[in-house]
């Protein structure tokens, strides 16, 4: 480490002062760098971590938008009001049967007929509501606002079921 630091910051004096120097330096730009992630991924609750994780991970659109800029502003504060009854579940569930199976599949595994040829592919529900990114305001805002942003197939909802039906939906698919 103490080597590479020298080659890299070729500094006139004795060695003892250039490594001295060096090191300061070095240390100085690592506590920046920490101080700029943590007061970016404070603002945008996820900010440049999110995205260099994204990349990392060779994730595109809706989750790599999540990582780096969390669920938008209109949805951010939402959760289920719903209890998770039997009425509200078996409601839900036909709903999503009429809506969401053809592409999502009977059991939520992203498998339906009707998203075979999609690309993006249709989301495995199952294994994104296991992530503990499925917040319900996700959930929400992914059902509402569609993937139009991320060129994807999935429809918005927000003007083909109410609030309530969208929220029977979620829970129906929590308890899956
Ligand atoms: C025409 C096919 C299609 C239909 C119908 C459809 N979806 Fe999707 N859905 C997609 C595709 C494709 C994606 C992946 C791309 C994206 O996130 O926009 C997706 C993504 C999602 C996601 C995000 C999951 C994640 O981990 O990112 C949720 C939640 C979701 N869909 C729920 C639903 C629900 C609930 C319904 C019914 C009300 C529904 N979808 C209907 C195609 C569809």
């Amino acid at each position: 480490m103490k080597r590479l630091v020298l080659k890299l910051l070729p500094l006139k004096g004795n060695m003892k002062t250039r490594g001295f120097v060096s090191a300061a330096v070095m240390a100085g730009m690592m506590l920046m760098a920490l101080g700029y992630f943590i007061y970016d991924g404070h603002q945008r609750g996820g900010g440049m971590m999110g995205k260099m994780m994204g990349m990392m991970m060779n994730e595109t659109g809706r989750h790599s938008f999540l990582m780096s800029n969390g669920v938008p502003q209109k949805y951010a504060e939402l959760s289920n009001p719903l209890p998770s009854s039997p009425e509200n579940i078996s409601a839900g569930k036909e709903l999503y049967n009429i809506n969401c199976m053809s592409c999502h599949g009977e059991t939520g595994l992203g498998d339906g007929v009707a998203g075979k040829s999609l690309d993006p592919a249709p989301a495995d529900l199952i294994s994104s509501l296991s992530m503990p990114m499925s917040s319900d305001s996700f959930l929400y805002w992914s059902i509402s606002a569609g993937g139009s942003a991320f060129n994807s197939a999935m429809p918005a909802f927000e003007s083909v079921l109410n609030e309530n039906e969208r929220w029977q939906i979620i829970t129906y698919l929590r308890q899956l």
